[in-house]
């Protein structure tokens, strides 16, 4: 997919050996792992469940869950499901995207949650304001009972920290009432009709012990839960 991207990779590649650039990659493999397991554990239970890939990018969870029996939607801006379209082939009947800016709530009417229904955000949130995240989140559970929603997210000290970069990038300045939580259970906790679970993102699901990988990366990873507060969080609306 690379290859296909018209993008110059290679100032990217002249740091892919060095520790904090593993690191990174390691980081984003686990979130994505993560999520994979809340949204196998939730098809157990719902098989035909529509998955929703809110701020998709070109991430393919979504097939990566795959049952033969799920429908997946994918949404994202106009431009980047235009780009989407071209590398990645939908599936006719069991995959769509869609393409809104996902403030506005308008792509939950495309929605289809009559056997079940999973949103995730992947890194997505951080570029919200709380009262954003908010908002959405009491939209989809007064609309989607028996739903829930997944999404990664850090606390204060993270946001300022490792989205400086980020946030540089993309011309956001002003971090203030940008969505950072310290302690999801007690921050998340925004109506009696939603239920908030919440583990650690590196080491919550995983504990990392393979020959694989470093100690050096494993403390690491101790350190963005623990001190970056890093959490994968769960909300099912009852
Ligand atoms: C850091 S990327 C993550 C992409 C993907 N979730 C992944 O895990 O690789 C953030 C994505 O969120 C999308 N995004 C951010 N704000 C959005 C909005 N308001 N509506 C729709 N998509 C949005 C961006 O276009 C981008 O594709």
């Amino acid at each position: 997919m690379c290859e296909r991207l018209d993008y110059d990779f290679s100032e990217l590649e002249k740091s892919n050996n060095s520790f904090l650039y593993e690191f990174g990659s390691l980081e984003a493999a686990m979130r994505q792992l993560d999520i994979m397991w809340e949204i196998k554990e939730y098809l157990k239970k719902r098989p035909r469940a529509t998955i929703v890939n809110l701020g998709c990018g070109l991430d393919d969870t979504g097939k990566a869950c795959d049952n033969g029996l799920c429908r997946v939607m994918n949404v994202d801006f106009p431009d980047v499901i235009s780009v989407r379209k071209q590398l990645i082939i939908e599936r006719c009947c069991r995959e769509k995207n869609v393409a809104c800016d996902i403030k506005d709530h308008s792509w939950m009417d495309k929605a289809d949650g009559s056997d079940g229904i999973i949103f995730f955000a992947a890194g997505v949130f951080h570029y919200f304001t709380i009262y954003e995240v908010k908002s959405m989140v009491l939209e989809l559970s007064k609309r989607f009972p028996g739903g829930c929603l997944v999404f990664d997210s850090v606390g204060k000290l993270g946001l300022k920290l490792m989205m400086k970069t980020a946030l540089k990038n993309m011309d956001i300045s002003n971090v203030k009432g940008l969505f950072y939580v310290n302690n999801p259970k007690r921050e998340l906790n925004w109506s009696k009709n939603i239920r908030v679970t919440s583990r650690n993102y590196m080491l919550g699901y995983y504990d990392m012990k393979s020959p694989n990988i470093r100690f050096s990366h494993r403390l690491l990873a101790w350190i963005a839960d623990r001190v970056i507060k890093m959490s994968i969080n769960r909300m099912d609306f009852v």
